[in-house]
């Protein structure tokens, strides 16, 4: 793992942003794409580039099971909101959080996965070490699937909507084995409530209760934090 320590999510939303450039200058054609308040600012770099995605593939890491694209929560909105509506790509994918079928909307996804293997993958992480919606205890050779949400992670969520009963109790998740086939990782983190977790993740034991420690297996992961999330390394 290659730790980059910047002032704040500004600087490390830049520090992603070049090394995507780079990915891109050397043919990387599908990104594996992120949500949740850590890319943002990453994405504001990108939407301000002149980099051209226009043939490019994306493929997201999770959606909430019930939300649909129109729902302000759901992250295809999220996607819509801070990049896509901005810069266009070939193809987005994100799971279909209202597919009628579930196990088909997961086996559906496995094979897009296949069929656009990752070149360059942005993470973030949860309080709890979770990577996508890969809650600790699950196990490191699972592809897609469906996930009941911890408790941990519905109270963090909790604050994007209007109260925790709002929050959806399971998503659909690209699982670990598909996060570790991508060719490079960076995962940004930023502010006090993660430090736990990064240190666990760059110095623990690699365990399946702390899913992000699995990156330590990976042979290319840029880790970009702040100086509060990386405050325990
Ligand atoms: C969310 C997402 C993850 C994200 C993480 C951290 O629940 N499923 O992809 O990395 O939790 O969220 P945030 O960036 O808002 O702290």
């Amino acid at each position: 793992m290659k730790i980059f320590k910047v002032k704040d999510q500004v600087e490390g939303g830049q520090k992603g942003y070049e090394i995507l450039s780079e990915k891109m200058a050397n043919g990387a054609k599908t990104l594996g794409l992120a949500t949740g308040s850590t890319p943002v600012e990453f994405y504001k770099h990108v939407v301000a580039s002149d980099l051209d995605f226009s043939d490019m593939t994306s493929i997201n890491l999770d959606e909430y099971v019930g939300l649909d694209e129109s729902n302000d929560q759901s992250y295809r909105y999220f996607m819509n909101e801070h990049l896509f509506n901005a810069k266009p790509f070939k193809v987005n994918y994100l799971p279909n959080g209202k597919a009628e079928d579930l196990d088909a909307e997961v086996k559906h996804y496995d094979s897009l996965i296949d069929e656009n293997p990752i070149d360059f993958q942005i993470l973030g992480i949860g309080s709890n070490g979770h990577i996508g919606f890969n809650e600790p205890g699950t196990s490191f050779d699972v592809t897609t699937h469906v996930v009941d949400l911890a408790d941990s992670t519905i109270k963090d969520n909790a604050r994007f909507f209007a109260n925790e009963e709002e929050v959806p109790k399971q998503a659909i998740s690209m699982g670990i084995a598909s996060i570790m086939k991508s060719k490079a990782i960076v995962l940004m983190a930023f502010g006090a409530n993660k430090a736990d977790a990064v240190a666990a993740m760059v110095n623990g034991e690699v365990t399946e209760e702390l899913p992000a420690s699995v990156l330590q297996n990976h042979p290319e992961v840029y880790v970009i934090v702040d100086e509060e999330a990386g405050a325990k390394l």
